[in-house]
């Protein structure tokens, strides 16, 4: 049995060519397509082994010579170009396997083995175009392993789950998914359901006939008889309330749904991809999520790293962004080396969004069109500073995780707020005077009576408080 290794690496050549040797086959190679095709053409091959920049051409866009040649040679495409567009393309090929450079040999040769023993069977359809533009950035090894998730889903209907900290690029994932997979045509609905008031959620999902409660004054389609023929994107599942999950349950063991006050059955045809930055096994534990559900959605789970563990992935990403700025009309900037490589090592606790945010930042505020180390570490700094004064422990934190362990009803959520924002305020204010109305409305630059109405409401004892 022999391979036709096609690699203009030479020392990448030797490890694969004494690895497939190791695994009992005899190995052709050739450093260009047209050697390829010639090879081809002359004999067969048990499987073709190939890479995708070669010096005469793309193994990739070639790869309709060698089906031609042997319609059934299993083929094994090798990249140092990581990006996803590269491995959608090479799943499109109808490609056995797609390894990233860099690989763990052992297992290409395996691989061959294994495409040897089943040849016909294929990864992918074949003669699709590949699409271009696409959205996620980043090479690094992390990044690879979602790319080989997100191309195994394209081809079906599977249920998938991402998880990752906040703004690890979820929703964007999701997004690819959809663009990228055979449900392109259709829609692509997103729900997050943190943000629907919890008594609204089954009415947002499943819709509702008129009447079935006050204010449905006319029937609503729900999202996911919206989604119907394409993706449903339930975003922030961790936050959905339980009586919510039941219901979603049901629809997706049904693959049915009714509308709220509706008797009748309605069949979905939709994709399910779900996303967290919650860890739902300790809520499953708590039981703030059904173990049920969890296991209905988490078919492929999809896990983004967060950016601390893929510095690699920042400078590809800072430059993005900025040609990203660029576009939507704010000053072209570009990076030293040097200023990128600062900003590999930052911390970035936000990932992808503060990295965004912060770049578009910097495009705005920077002196010179290409940004060093200097002017970088200059606004790294302002940066931080602004992180200190709004950010952990400061105001900005407290109010949203205020927000979400107390979960005011809708319609109270101001004056719910200003209440809790008041109550400690006052509070401070009136012991530094001794309990001295009068004194803490000057201090606190109010009308007294205003002070005392609030008090009176807040049910809040200056007397108490002078001691
Ligand atoms: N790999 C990437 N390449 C390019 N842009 C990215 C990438 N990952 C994230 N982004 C961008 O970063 C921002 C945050 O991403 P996204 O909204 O998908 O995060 P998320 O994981 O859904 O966060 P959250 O949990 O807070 O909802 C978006 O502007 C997105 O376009
Ligand atoms: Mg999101």
């Amino acid at each position: 049995m022999s391979v036709l290794l096609v690699e203009d690496d030479p020392s990448i050549a030797i490890v694969i060519t004494a690895a497939l040797e190791a695994e009992g086959f005899d190995v052709v190679h050739c450093v260009s397509i047209a050697e390829r095709d010639r090879q081809l053409g002359e004999r067969r091959f048990s499987a073709l082994v190939t890479d995708v920049i070669l010096t005469d051409g793309d193994g990739i866009a070639t790869i309709d010579r060698v089906r031609a040649a042997d319609p059934e040679l299993p083929i094994i495409i090798l990249s140092a170009q990581n990006t996803l567009d590269t491995a959608v393309r090479a799943t499109d090929t109808g490609a056995f396997e797609y390894f990233p450079k860099p690989f763990d040999i052992d297992e290409l040769a395996r691989t061959v083995r294994q495409a040897v023993g089943n040849a016909g069977s294929r990864l992918g359809e074949e003669g699709e175009a590949a699409p271009a533009g696409l959205p996620l950035v980043g090479r690094s090894a992390p990044m690879q392993a979602v790319y080989r998730m997100i191309t195994r889903v394209l081809r079906n209907d599977l249920t998938v789950l991402v998880l990752g900290e906040s703004g690890t690029g979820k929703e964007l994932v999701a997004e690819a998914i959809h663009q990228l997979g055979h449900r392109k045509a259709g829609p692509f609905v997103a729900v997050n359901t943190a943000a629907i008031p919890a008594e609204l959620i089954e009415s947002e999902l499943f819709g509702h006939e008129k009447g079935a409660f006050t204010g449905a004054v006319a029937r609503h389609i729900g999202k996911f008889e919206q989604a119907n023929g394409g993706t449903l994107f339930l975003d922030e599942i961790g936050d959905m309330p339980m009586q919510a999950q039941t219901r979603l349950l049901r629809a997706l063991q049904s693959g049915s749904i009714r509308r709220v006050g509706g008797r009748e059955e309605i069949k979905v045809d939709v994709r399910i991809i779900a996303a967290t930055n919650r860890d739902l096994e300790p809520m499953i534990a708590a039981g703030n999520f059904r173990e049920d559900l969890y296991y209905r959605l988490n078919v492929v789970p999809i896990t983004l790293p967060p950016l601390r563990e893929r510095a690699d992935d920042i400078p590809a990403l800072a430059r993005h962004f900025l040609s990203l700025a660029a576009q939507e009309g704010l000053p072209r900037r570009r990076l030293s080396d040097a200023a990128a490589a600062l900003l590999a090592r930052q911390p970035w606790r936000g990932n992808v969004r503060e990295l965004r945010n912060f770049i578009y930042r910097l495009a705005l505020l920077a002196r010179e069109d290409t940004i060093d180390a200097d002017a970088l570490a200059a606004l790294l700094e302002a940066n931080l500073r602004r992180e200190e004064a709004a950010g952990e422990g400061g105001l900005d934190l407290a109010v949203l995780a205020w927000l979400a362990s107390e979960r005011p009803a809708p319609g109270t959520v101001y004056d719910t707020a200003l209440a809790a924002f008041e109550r400690p305020l006052f509070e401070a204010v009136l012991r530094d005077t001794g309990g001295n109305q009068l004194r803490a409305a000057q201090v606190l630059g109010i009308n007294r009576n205003t002070l005392r109405k609030r008090l009176t409401e807040l049910e809040i004892s200056p007397v108490e408080l002078s001691r």
